[in-house]
């Protein structure tokens, strides 16, 4: 079948008429090359099929969600079978006090959960708890880290119709920098309520960086002697490095975790948890929203957690990501390019050295997309358990086929008009 846009093109110009900018929120394509799908059809194991039918290897998974593959068939079984008992009710089913049990079972810091649906609300729910817990003000995050799109949290260039006021207890300090943190606990002597840290450095437009195990560890003891609580915030890495928090890795245990995405492998729930001395700050607060009990993707979620304690979906999604690194590092080699992999295998960003607008990476996931394998030019990526090797052979044919016909046009590529803001956005930085 021939590449083709047309149907899509057709669908953005209907929902620029109905829909405020056509799209919005981070799956918005108003930022990546022009040649990248608005709408999707539907999505298969690894595979998806955008409005006009094409079918990628896909290296998004959802941003995330899709940690076993989309549609896993065990996972859609359970969803149908509490679907057809019922899913908002007026209260939880069996499955609510199952699923914590199996997470409380599962993540080794946590006894307790607490179930909402998208990261924010369990990212908002950390800080209000903690806040509760310390009757302190102040949340310590890394600079650049996202925690969600609540005023609290929402990243400066996109806080348009938010008040300075919504993050006055707000204060960032470098992440992997002991010190930076140490000073900003200094700072905010008696008001921190909580540091927030992500698993490893992922912030969007930037090489991946591992977990320092002295950030790691100071941001521990600080927060055992202030009283403050240390929050994880798992919600984008969570299960993809360990079937535990990911911080267990390094031996360090969050007082509270967040998690989102990918626990129910795409259906619509994300949770906080918690450890015991934080649980009576936990039960004050009052959070809630009308979808938050629905059965059906708690039922989702006890199944993937299954496979997630039962199956090797974990070492599956490391080989992939392995096996992937490994062919693109070749492919760059053989075609002269210089490529920059950071990040666990299994979530991937990938950058072209001397690219500082983009324009190569631009070129080059443009023809990925034109071959059949979906890749993002500057957010990290997500291999699922259900990227084969046949999959990734599938994917590299493709890249191959990217790197080639990039390096025919290198010398004439340009940066595309939609990436300056950022451009001067980093700049600033
Ligand atoms: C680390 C992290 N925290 C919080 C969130 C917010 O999650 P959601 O978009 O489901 O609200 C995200 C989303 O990408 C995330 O990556």
């Amino acid at each position: 079948m021939v590449w083709s846009n047309q149907r899509n093109k057709a669908l953005q110009e209907r929902a620029q008429r109905v829909i405020p900018g056509g799209m919005y929120g981070h799956m918005s394509t108003g930022l990546l090359p022009q040649e990248f799908p608005q709408f999707f059809q539907r999505g298969k194991g690894c595979r998806i099929w955008d409005a006009d039918g094409n079918e990628y290897v896909d290296f998004m998974c959802a941003y995330g969600p899709s940690l076993l593959g989309y549609n896993d068939p065990q996972v859609d079984a359970a969803a149908a079978a509490q679907q057809k008992l019922g899913d908002a009710l007026n209260g939880p089913g069996e499955v609510m006090v199952e699923l914590a049990e199996a997470f409380v079972s599962l993540v080794s810091h946590a006894d307790w959960a607490m179930f909402c649906k998208n990261g924010t609300d369990a990212t908002t729910m950390a800080m209000v708890t903690a806040r509760a817990h310390t009757g302190r003000r102040v949340i310590l995050a890394a600079k650049d880290a996202y925690h969600g799109a609540d005023p609290w949290c929402v990243p400066a260039p996109r806080s348009k119709g938010t008040l300075p006021e919504d993050r006055a207890h707000v204060a960032y300090y470098e992440y992997n920098n002991a010190q930076s943190l140490a000073d900003a606990m200094k700072a905010h002597a008696g008001d921190v309520a909580a540091v927030f840290a992500v698993p490893f450095r992922h912030d969007v437009f930037r090489d991946q960086e591992a977990p320092d195990l002295e950030y790691a560890a100071a941001a521990r003891r600080l927060c055992d002697e202030t009283g403050a609580l240390l929050v994880v915030d798992d919600i984008r890495a969570g299960f993809r490095q360990a079937r535990d928090c990911s911080w267990s890795l390094m031996g360090i245990e969050p007082d509270l975790s967040c998690w989102g995405k990918c626990f129910a492998n795409g259906h619509p729930i994300s949770a906080l948890l918690g450890a015991e001395h934080v649980r009576e700050a936990a039960r004050s607060i009052f959070v809630t929203g009308s979808f938050w009990f629905s059965a059906v993707p708690m039922a989702a979620g006890i199944e993937t957690l299954r496979q997630i304690r039962d199956t090797d979906y974990l070492e599956r999604l490391q080989s992939a990501g392995q096996a992937l690194r490994e062919g693109l590092a070749r492919q760059a080699a053989t075609h002269g390019f210089a490529l920059r992999q950071s990040g666990p295998a299994q979530m991937p960003q990938i950058f072209f050295d001397e690219d500082p607008d983009f324009r190569i990476g631009y070129a080059w996931t443009a023809e990925c997309l034109k071959h059949g394998a979906y890749f993002h030019p500057y957010h990290n990526m997500f291999l699922s358990a259900a990227h084969t090797p046949a999959d990734i052979a599938r994917a590299l044919e493709a890249t191959d086929q990217a790197f080639e016909a990039v390096r025919r046009r290198r010398d004439a590529l340009q940066p595309a008009p939609q990436i300056r803001p950022v451009l001067d956005l980093l700049a600033r930085a």
